[in-house]
């Protein structure tokens, strides 16, 4: 095992309820239908498949200048809330973990399909704990496409069939499968495909990833 790839959003820091709210808020004010249901569809996807998906579910279509002005104003909703973020949303164990790993020599990234990665980890003290950080800026494909993590693992010089992510969404468990690489499933949804599945980190070590890892990999 060479490589522990993290996703951002559910995995390291809690934003589920700021992307529920600013979706809420764009959908109620384009009479769009809009639930905890609907949102849960959007995690691990990109915004402007999130946008699709709602206007897909609600049999609407928008012309691409209004869905580049819905986008927008969603996001500008969601990073006024962002600004409330500190290091007091990090999730539990995940420090504890990142230490471990850094301990051990394990490389470190972020595989996120957010846009807003870099404000995200600024605001919660991790800009600089990563050896690198792939979100949605540097993609074409949003996840279940592989891209993401494998270009964490090729940034590195890594094999993808080394790596191990960190995922609380269906979309990344696919992307991640997909690389070739072991996923382990964070939280309480049903994840089908994991490795293994953890509510939280707070149990985590590089000794429990490693002896996985050899389970599922090296027999
Ligand atoms: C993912 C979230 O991490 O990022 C998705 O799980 C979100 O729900 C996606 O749509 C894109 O986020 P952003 O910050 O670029 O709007
Ligand atoms: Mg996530």
């Amino acid at each position: 095992m060479e490589l522990v790839i993290f996703d951002l959003d559910g995995v390291i820091v809690s934003t589920d309820k700021y992307h529920y709210e600013a979706w809420k808020s764009l959908a109620d004010e384009h009479s769009l239908l809009f639930s905890h249901e609907i949102n849960s569809m959007l995690r691990g996807v990109s915004r402007a498949e999130c946008l699709k998906i709602i206007l897909d579910v609600n049999g609407r279509v928008v012309s691409s200048v209004d869905s580049s002005k819905m986008l927008l104003k969603k996001n500008t909703i969601y990073q006024d809330k962002l600004h409330a973020l500190s290091k007091n949303d990090i999730l539990p164990g995940f420090l504890k973990l990142l230490n471990d790993l850094k301990v051990n020599n394990i490389p470190v990234a972020i595989g996120s399909s957010s846009r807003n990665t870099p404000l995200i980890l600024k605001k919660i003290g991790l800009d600089r704990s990563f050896d690198t950080v792939v979100d949605g800026n540097c993609i074409d494909n949003s996840k279940p496409h592989p891209e993401v993590f494998l270009k964490c693992a090729e940034q590195l010089g890594k094999n993808p069939l080394k790596c191990v992510v960190y995922e609380d969404a269906i979309a990344g468990v696919d992307a991640g499968i997909a690389a070739g690489m072991m996923v382990i499933g964070v939280g309480t949804e049903k994840l089908t495909g994991v490795h293994k599945m953890v509510k939280t980190l707070e149990n985590e070590s590089y000794e429990i990833i490693n002896n996985l890892y050899k389970e599922v990999f090296e027999v």
